[in-house]
């Protein structure tokens, strides 16, 4: 394994997130503006083999978890062959997802005999007309589906990712937790962040500090868990529930000390912070005909660019980046 993936922080990054497509079948209000986003055109993303190839150079310098996002990863077609391809190269230990659910229900048992192995599933509320109102489509109903069928076919935790919103989903906190009571859910309550397009607001915003503070008053003997030192999550276990809870701390206490994670957009770009604006193009030298080494070269000069951490939300929501929607989280 060579150092190609190691920061001048000396962070190893052993975790890839490889964004399928930049298509959605939701328009999530924090994700994406409700005009939509503009589209890469179909050559220029890349193909199958185009990522299963780039996958497999990250994998032999040392990335053993892949996780694959959006838009939605489950409307690409060819989303079984790729789960195959991913999960049959040597070296990795996890095949994750993040989705939104949506078709998730009928699709999940093919997926994990493509070696799909562990599922996050994004849902922001317990209320119908709530779901319709931020993701500006139907489809609750089919959401909850997905997140039973993930929990019957063995997904364990089956985590379940809230992004809270100051006035829209802030008072169903403690309903989230409900959930945890007697099934393996993992809830992760997520501060809003700021992408282009999703009309952050610092007041929208509910700092950790706050969600903790309610979820304290209702359990006060609510457990911290040791977390993993590249978690993106600070986990907590409630007595007597079968599920655990999370806060995904983005804004109010990075976690950028810790990172691991490097991200492969749909149109072969690299970009190895998810508000580091700067990206350097894969696709383009892949079909020149550049072998590994050269690629790798490519690569490790951009790791070894990465800044120790981001800038702070303020900072952060002056910056363009992408839409969220083309980064996939
Ligand atoms: P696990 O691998 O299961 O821990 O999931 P994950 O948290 O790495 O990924 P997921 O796609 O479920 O993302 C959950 C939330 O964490 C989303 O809001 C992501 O945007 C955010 N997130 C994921 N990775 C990073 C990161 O590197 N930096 C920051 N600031 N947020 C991240
Ligand atoms: N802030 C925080 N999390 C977000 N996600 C999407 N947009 C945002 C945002 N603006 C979450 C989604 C998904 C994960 C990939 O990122 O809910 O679960
Ligand atoms: Fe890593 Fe950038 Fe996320 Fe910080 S903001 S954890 S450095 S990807």
């Amino acid at each position: 394994v060579s150092d190609m993936l190691v920061d001048s922080f000396g962070r190893l990054h052993t975790y890839l997130r490889i964004s399928l497509t930049e298509r959605c079948n939701l328009r999530c209000q924090y994700c994406m503006p409700a005009e939509g986003v503009e589209l890469t055109p179909g050559p220029r993303l890349l193909s199958q083999n185009e990522i299963v190839r780039l996958a497999n150079l990250f994998v032999s310098s040392g990335v053993d978890k892949i996780r694959l996002t959006g838009g939605e990863p489950t409307i690409r077609k060819d989303i079984e062959e790729i789960c195959l391809q991913l999960s049959n190269l040597k070296g990795l230990k996890t095949l994750a997802m993040t989705t939104n659910g949506i078709t998730l229900s009928k699709k999940l048992s093919k997926l994990k005999e493509c070696g799909l192995s562990a599922l996050n599933i994004s849902l922001d509320t317990l209320v119908p007309s709530k779901f319709e109102f931020m993701t500006r489509r139907k489809g609750h109903e089919r959401v909850m589906e997905s997140i039973n069928t993930a929990i019957a076919l063995g997904y364990n935790p089956v985590k379940v990712n809230c992004v809270v919103m100051r006035g829209f989903n802030d008072d169903e906190i403690l309903d989230f937790i409900e959930l945890t009571r007697e099934r393996p859910i993992n809830i992760r309550f997520i501060e809003f962040m700021p992408f282009d397009g999703n009309v952050w607001n610092v007041k929208k915003l509910v700092p950790y500090s706050e969600m903790l503070d309610r979820v304290v008053k209702e359990y006060p003997d609510l457990k911290r868990l040791q977390d993993h030192p590249t978690d993106t999550a600070k986990n907590f276990r409630i007595e007597g529930h079968c599920g655990t809870i999370s806060f995904i701390t983005s804004m109010t206490e990075h976690f950028c000390a810790g990172c691991n994670r490097l991200r492969l957009l749909a149109d072969g770009n690299f970009k190895v912070c998810l508000f580091g604006p700067s990206e350097v193009g894969l696709r383009d030298p892949l079909r020149r005909g550049a072998d590994d080494h050269e690629l790798k070269e490519i690569i490790g000069a951009a790791v070894k660019k990465k800044k120790a951490s981001h800038a702070g939300m303020y900072d952060i929501a002056r910056t363009a980046n992408r839409p969220m929607i083309h980064i996939g989280g």
